[in-house]
């Protein structure tokens, strides 16, 4: 069962920050996997505010883009871990290194963090969408049941990422928590804000559940929550 949280403006990051800092409080100790992109950042600023609200979870990064260099500010581990890990104080943090040569271990790797939780899930999976209705890099028509894998990513989305690297980097593929894992999660939410959103957001309601739109599979899920602003709820 889905359950569509709308709030107007500014609020929004407020009421999404306000509803996860009640439940780190209700069970500190939580497994989270955490997308970047641009929609999450004003929630986890507010997140990071509230000292010491991380200090026992354990993060675990959604997905990282692929041959990017190695300096470069907009990898998904560096955003995060400025916007997040590191003013939050987060502990135990779990990046994906892409640029290793044994990918595929890399890969159990991270399935193995997520196996070794309670449950062998993820508590709270925090996932941005794409205009293709993508979560993390699990592009239309991924595996329903997929593990961490490398993939390549949609046009839409090699596109929709130059936003983020303004002509340093133009990466064709990465690395994404699979949707096997993201489906099992003990709770999903689903951030949405702007226009460019509303109708990618209708279609994940309106369709049926499809892996041609990954986000739309979330309509099945027990315990996903959409947070999303007027514009992307199509109200404005
Ligand atoms: P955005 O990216 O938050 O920057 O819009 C979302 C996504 O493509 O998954």
């Amino acid at each position: 069962m889905e359950r569509v949280v709308t709030v107007p403006g500014a609020p929004w990051c407020a009421a999404v920050a306000g509803r996860w800092l009640e439940l780190l409080d209700a069970r500190p100790v939580a497994r989270l996997c955490l997308a970047t992109g641009s929609t999450p950042l004003p929630v986890y600023a507010r997140i990071a505010e509230a000292h010491g609200a991380l200090g026992a979870a354990s993060v675990l990064l959604l997905d990282e883009f692929g041959d990017l260099p190695a300096d470069e500010p907009e990898s998904c581990d560096r955003v995060l871990r400025r916007s997040l890990i590191d003013p939050a104080g987060v502990a135990d943090y779990r990046s994906i290194s892409v640029g290793t040569p044994d990918l595929d271990g890399e890969c159990r790797a991270v399935d193995g963090w997520i196996d070794t939780g309670p449950g062998g899930c993820l508590d709270l999976a925090v996932l941005g969408l794409g205009v293709n209705g993508h979560v993390g890099m699990n592009e239309p028509g991924s595996p329903v049941d997929g593990r961490t894998a490398r993939v390549e990513l949609a046009a839409s989305t090699i596109a929709s990422a130059q936003r983020y690297f303004e002509g340093r980097a133009r990466p064709t593929w990465g690395v994404t928590v699979g949707l096997g894992d993201l489906l099992a999660a003990r709770e999903v939410w689903v951030l949405a804000t702007g226009r460019d959103k509303a109708t990618i957001v209708a279609r994940c309601f309106e369709s049926p559940a499809t892996a041609e739109v990954p986000a739309s599979l979330l309509q099945d899920h027990p315990n996903c929550t959409w947070w999303l602003d007027k514009p992307s709820a199509g109200l404005t």
